[in-house]
């Protein structure tokens, strides 16, 4: 692990693609925090679904068209971006460096785009929505506590943080075989500093008929109600992360959300998902042209965003990589990690002869006879 903003000759000369760094970082981590990064729920399904769904995609170039006004920017909910790619909200990032979520946002500052605090992040969301004049969203973990939820989301506001994403696929911990196998637990001094002073959970006693799992952990766990409760209180625009049934995407919107996040959580929930790119079509069609998609899930190239904006996204977001990039260069190993992908995307832009972002439809895709 590098301990400051490391020099450009510290990103090796053949670290050249955004997997490059994941082979990379293992060298960087210490065997338990690479597999709880890079591990997925269960048998990885999901996971690996992400990728093989993506991977199946072809484009269909077209040639010979004139590109010279194109560029990669985008008008998304009421803010002016550079490009299409943001990072994910990804926890505990001190695991990855000691700067963690500190140098992430500086990262997406001098890349122009937008970093998302978790809740779960290893430094203040005060310190981080400081350290950076760039577009910063807070992703928020609804919490057992009514008051402590809100007391997060007043934070956020106060500290200048303009949207609010709202994760709600994630009530409890997938069951993440490979990260058990590895022994993981978090490093010393590394924690979930924005839950300091959460009130404890009342004692729980079960009688032998109850479920631990469903009158336990998912007892206190939020509903439609709470979320349509919620977002009347945020004066942040508010997103939803973590939807795949279009019944669902269309109850977000309905519920007064202006975005919805189409994920598997990476994999790291439920296994046996689709990938989040397999359900898109279905939630754009189920929503209409004009609603906010987001999507992630194993967006690794330029050709990885083109399809996703190819299939109805408005954005998409990075999650494991801007860890990887951390974990072997800091600040700057996070800023190459992101010039990468946005050059990726701008070459495959030119050769598909698709200049713009509304240009990248589905007829950009190929589609077997
Ligand atoms: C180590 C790790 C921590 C994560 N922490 C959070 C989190 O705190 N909140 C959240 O909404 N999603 C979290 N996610 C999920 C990401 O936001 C995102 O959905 C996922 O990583 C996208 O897939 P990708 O890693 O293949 O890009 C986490 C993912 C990883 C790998």
């Amino acid at each position: 692990m590098s301990d400051t903003l490391s020099p450009l000759s510290q990103i090796p000369a053949d670290l050249v693609s955004v997997s490059d760094y994941a082979r990379y970082a293992q060298a960087h981590l210490p065997p338990a925090t690479y597999a709880y990064i890079a591990g997925g729920g269960a048998d990885e399904i999901s996971l690996k679904r992400n990728r093989t769904a993506l991977d199946r995609l072809l484009i269909m170039p077209r040639v010979l068209r004139d590109l010279t006004h194109g560029g990669t920017h985008l008008q998304l909910l009421g803010q002016s971006l550079r490009h299409p790619i943001f990072l994910a909200p990804v926890a505990f990032q001190r695991l990855a460096h000691p700067e963690g979520e500190l140098a992430t946002a500086r990262a997406c500052e001098a890349l122009e785009t937008c970093f998302i605090t978790s809740t779960l992040a290893s430094y203040s969301l005060e310190q981080i929505a400081a350290c950076s004049q760039g577009s910063k969203w807070f992703q928020l973990y609804v919490q057992e506590n009514q008051d402590f939820t809100l007391q997060l989301m007043r934070r956020a506001e106060a500290a200048g943080y303009s949207h609010l994403v709202i994760t709600v696929d994630a009530p409890l911990h997938g069951i993440r075989n490979r990260a058990q196998r590895a022994g993981f637990s978090l490093l010393e001094g590394v924690e979930a500093v924005n839950l300091r002073g959460r009130p404890p959970l009342p004692q729980a006693s079960f009688s032998p008929s109850q479920s631990i799992v469903f009158q336990g952990m998912m007892s206190e766990a939020p509903t439609w109600e709470q979320i349509a409760w919620l977002i009347q209180q945020s004066s942040l625009p508010v997103i939803l992360k973590g939807i795949l049934s279009p019944a669902d995407a269309l109850q977000a919107f309905a519920v007064g959300a202006q975005g919805v996040v189409v994920s598997n959580h990476g994999g790291r929930t439920l296994d046996c998902l689709p990938a989040a790119i397999d359900v898109l079509p279905a939630i754009r069609q189920a929503v209409g042209v004009d609603k906010c998609l987001l999507l992630d899930g194993a967006i690794e190239r330029g050709t990885d965003v083109f399809k996703a904006l190819a299939l109805g996204a408005n954005a998409v977001l990075v999650g494991r990589p801007q860890l990887y990039a951390l974990a072997v260069a800091g600040a700057l190993g996070v800023a190459h990690m992101l010039r990468i992908l946005r050059e990726e995307l701008e070459v495959c832009m030119s050769l598909a002869g698709t200049p713009t972002l509304a240009d990248i439809t589905p007829a950009a895709l190929w589609q077997a006879d």
